[in-house]
């Protein structure tokens, strides 16, 4: 039994080597769900000028999916949607899919990874940017939920006298989706489109509130 890897050059590492950092590996990766809830409390000090913080635009989108009847999937999504705001400002949406791709749907992801273009369409015009540029996805079969995650839970999410949950609340959510087998079949869900928007589910919510 070694306590650390015996190489100093990875070409002389031996299978007792790598089984050892394999493991270790694999206990590290259980602990992202915790990890993610960090970076997610550090959003709250992050991009400066709305009215609200990161984190509280995060937990405000994620509110309006949860109350509106969204899945696991989609709420956890949604929370984590603009996670690479501190590391990747030029590109946080793709940071944000890349990191929620192996415990998502794809669909989910997709719809992530897509959001900075499709949010365009809100102020491309005051930018000099175009605000149509989403429009190249048009036929895309995830087109319509991404339209509808910017118009129903991201682009009014700013607002500082929303009633949004709290972390703690979504915590058990992110905890669950980020201890699944990464990359199974039966997370990714492959061309699986699910509802954003479930009425029954929206007011079995509310009703318990
Ligand atoms: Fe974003
Ligand atoms: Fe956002």
């Amino acid at each position: 039994m070694i306590t650390v890897a015996k190489f100093t050059r990875m070409i002389d590492g031996d299978k007792q080597d790598y089984q050892f950092l394999e493991h270790l590996e694999r206990e590290y990766a259980s602990g992202v769900g915790e990890r993610l809830i960090q970076a997610l409390q550090a959003l709250d000090d992050s991009l400066s000028g709305y009215q609200v913080t990161r984190l509280e635009h995060s937990l405000q989108s994620a509110t309006r999916a949860y109350r509106e009847g969204a899945d696991i999937d989609w709420i956890v999504s949604v929370l984590l949607h603009d996670i690479g705001d501190r590391y990747a400002p030029y590109n946080h949406d793709q940071y944000a899919a890349v990191v929620l791709a192996p415990y998502v749907r794809e669909q989910c992801r997709w719809v992530v990874e897509k959001h900075g273009i499709f949010q365009r369409k809100y102020y491309g015009e005051h930018t000099g940017t175009n605000p149509n540029a989403r429009d190249q996805y048009v036929d895309h079969p995830y087109y319509s939920d991404a339209v509808y995650f910017c118009e129903h839970w991201d682009q009014l999410s700013f607002d500082p006298d929303y009633p949004n949950l709290s972390l703690d609340y979504f915590k058990p959510l992110i905890m669950e989706v980020f201890r699944r087998e990464a990359f199974s079949p039966n997370v990714l869900q492959h061309k699986i489109q699910v509802e954003m928007a479930n009425e029954r589910v929206a007011t079995k919510r509310n009703n318990a509130v």
